[in-house]
């Protein structure tokens, strides 16, 4: 019979910067969910990627003075170094610049457009360029009297422009009717309401899904002044990594989709339960069974992150702690709906606590204690007391336990059921004490039923841990040279996996306990190191220049400057000095707020012509939107004249 399918995903990362923490936590859970799922016998696909359109890459990628591509190239090859170290098994890993992305996000656009989805309009908003969202003024923040982003704190830019839009509203109430009649669609529970009640029942806005203002996306076929604007590129990655096309897709596709679940954090959530369903309800595919939105690794108060600048890396982590010591602390300090803290002292006192005293201990003093009494040759159990039925139960339960827990993605509750069966197998030792029975030949059938006991149980561990932990799940097998047919999941829930007379491996230590204040002192050392690397290196001192500092033809390049005319002109109530004029630049026209009024009337203003800087960030100034300025010369006796040109020339002209 063929084997179920399951299809997961993480996000596909923006690569502005290196992959950290919390990017290596989602991927390092659904890695883990697709090995448990494959060990439970299902055929599982697992894809990540990379999300590498934008203006913010566009803008990191001219200040390190490379394209955009070999920019995201070089993060690109380091996130995929960082997953092989922290023992990441994806089957694919799409990327958005890939040929076979950007050709079906094309047609997905198009198809959209002719369908009437999407629809010409303009764009006015505040945007937040480190998260590359737009926002209504009343979303904005208030910090210190600046509006700021309601995700990053950062101030936004209040933007203008050409855009195409998403008709989100016409799919609302078919979203609605599907997430209410599969419970299950959104989880946890708690985020699912927050989407229904914040977003849906209110009314959706139609969605911006194109940009005229940066060039690195994938172009509109057919108006080629746009790209396309990141979440309707990035979503598509889900369907076009299985090799989905508008025009028929491939087997991978028919195979794999809809996906099972996409494991996302909670930032992103209302992308993946709103405009993603809703982009797939027009394509007129089929939905995810189930969105994912995992709580926030936190560093101290905040939520780690790229933009913040407050960070901690895996592979940095891994020196100290091991990769499965890092893969055990995501995972399990990583709770199903709140928020967890990522501290130093947290992760020895878990890696102390549960790695080294309760896991390592149990397989390395058992491992020993079998050399040591019977030269490692498994013995033939006797009779089962009823202490050793416990243990037994203990151990054959834990099977369905974790399973249930990983059907509905508590993976902590998983590692907690394994631990349960360490701990249980811990004090099986101190109550059976070998030690004792080793002293009275009479007891030797005994002390050999005792060892079987704790080494299936080991065993069992060594299965279940596998998916979440491989490297130290395939040591404990090793040690215990199980054989091949005793190695799998329902071999686990049946005591008696491994044959009496088989010889047990050497004792390796799994993990060495951590000396806590020694290795809070290496971190600190490190942390010391690396910022002194960072600070800025001292530029040896030249006598300032008077004026500003040179600059290129290509600085001056950046500034467009055209003629324009003034056509209306009026006074900015409340503010005596600034006048708010109508600027006719060529076909456009600008509206300008100046600081002239003490030198010109609205009425000798108009008529008129003018220089002004086109491409400056459009600001409100005292509450009205200004979009250039207007150039002036002032003399140090306060004379103020506007610039114009020597002779008469159309407005619009380019001044250079
Ligand atoms: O949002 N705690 O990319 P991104 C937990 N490109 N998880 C965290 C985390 C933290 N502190 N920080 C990041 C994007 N993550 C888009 C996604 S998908 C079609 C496009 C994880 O680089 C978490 O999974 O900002 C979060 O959703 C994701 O990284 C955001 O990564
Ligand atoms: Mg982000």
């Amino acid at each position: 019979m063929d084997k179920p399918k399951y299809y997961i995903t993480t996000p596909i990362y923006y690569p502005s910067g290196n992959m950290h923490i919390g990017h290596t936590y989602t991927t390092v859970a659904a890695d883990s969910m697709t090995r448990f799922k494959k060990l439970t016998g299902y055929d599982a696909y697992f894809l990540t990627g990379t999300d590498e359109h934008g203006q913010k890459i566009e803008r990191k990628a001219a200040e390190a003075g490379v394209t955009p591509k070999q920019y995201v190239d070089k993060i690109v090859d380091e996130t995929k170094a960082l997953w092989k170290l922290m023992d990441i098994e994806y089957d694919d890993f799409i990327r958005t610049t890939d040929e076979r992305h950007e050709k079906v996000v094309q047609k997905i656009f198009r198809k959209f457009y002719e369908q009437g989805d999407i629809y010409k309009s303009n764009y006015e908003g505040y945007y937040c360029t480190p998260c590359e969202s737009y926002w209504t003024q009343s979303q904005l923040v208030d910090k210190d009297g600046v509006k700021v982003c309601p995700d990053c704190g950062r101030p936004c830019e209040l933007a203008k422009e050409e855009a195409y839009f998403f008709r989100m509203s016409k799919y609302q109430d078919r979203l609605l009717k599907h997430i209410e009649d599969h419970p299950e669609f959104i989880q946890p529970e708690a985020r699912k309401r927050e989407m229904v009640n914040n977003f849906l029942k209110p009314g959706l806005q139609d969605l911006c899904v194109s940009r005229t203002s940066f060039k690195w996306g994938v172009p509109v076929t057919f108006n080629d002044k746009h790209v396309i604007y990141v979440w309707i590129d990035a979503l598509s990655n889900y369907i076009t990594g299985l090799g989905y096309d508008v025009d028929g897709s491939g087997e991978l596709y028919k195979k794999y989709w809809p996906a099972d679940v996409h494991i996302i954090g909670k930032d992103i959530l209302r992308f993946h339960t709103i405009y993603w369903p809703i982009m797939l309800m027009a394509l007129g595919e089929p939905l995810p069974k189930q969105v994912f939105g995992h709580p926030w690794l936190l560093n101290g108060e905040s939520k780690m992150s790229k933009s913040l600048g407050n960070v901690i890396y895996a592979d940095d982590l891994a020196r100290h702690f091991g990769v499965d010591g890092v893969r055990y602390y995501c995972l399990r300090e990583m709770p199903f709906a709140s928020d967890g803290n990522i501290t130093y002292e947290s992760m020895i006192a878990r890696y102390n606590a549960d790695l080294a005293n309760t896991l390592g201990n149990l397989v390395n003093r058992t491992i020993a204690m079998n050399k040591k009494y019977f030269d490692s040759v498994i013995q033939q159990p006797g009779e089962v007391t009823e202490l050793d039925q416990d243990l037994r139960d203990t151990a054959t339960g834990a099977v369905q336990r974790v399973i249930e827990a990983m059907d509905t993605l508590h993976v902590a509750d998983s590692l907690e059921e394994i631990m349960v069966l360490a701990r249980r197998s811990n004090k099986y030792i101190d109550e059976t004490a070998p030690w004792v029975l080793a002293k009275d030949e009479a007891q030797r059938e005994r002390l050999g039923t005792v060892l079987y006991n704790l080494l299936e149980s080991i065993r069992i561990i060594g299965i279940l841990i596998q998916p979440f932990l491989p490297e130290t799940g395939e040591k404990i097998l090793a040690q215990l040279a199980a054989r091949p047919e005793a190695g799998t999941l329902d071999s686990a829930a049946v005591f008696g996996g491994l044959v009496p007379g088989d010889v047990t491996g050497e004792a390796v230590p799994l993990f060495a306990r951590i000396d806590e204040k020694k290795k809070l002192a290496e971190l600190a050392a490190e942390a010391e190191a690396a910022a002194k690397a960072a600070a800025p290196k001292e530029e040896p001192k030249e006598e300032p220049k008077p004026g500003k500092p040179e600059i290129t033809i290509d600085d001056f390049a950046k500034v467009e400057l055209k003629v324009g005319e003034v056509v209306a002109s009026e006074r900015v109530k409340g503010a005596n000095k600034l006048l708010v004029s109508q600027i006719k630049i060529g076909t456009e026209t600008k509206q300008i707020v100046s600081g002239i009024a003490k030198w010109y009337s609205p009425e000798e203003f108009v008529g008129k012509k003018v220089v002004v800087v086109t491409n400056l960030q459009p600001v409100k100034l005292r509450g009205v939107l200004s979009e250039g300025m207007i150039l002036c010369a002032e003399d140090e006796a306060g004379n103020l004249a506007v610039v114009s040109t020597e002779k008469d020339v159309q407005s619009g002209a380019e001044v250079r």
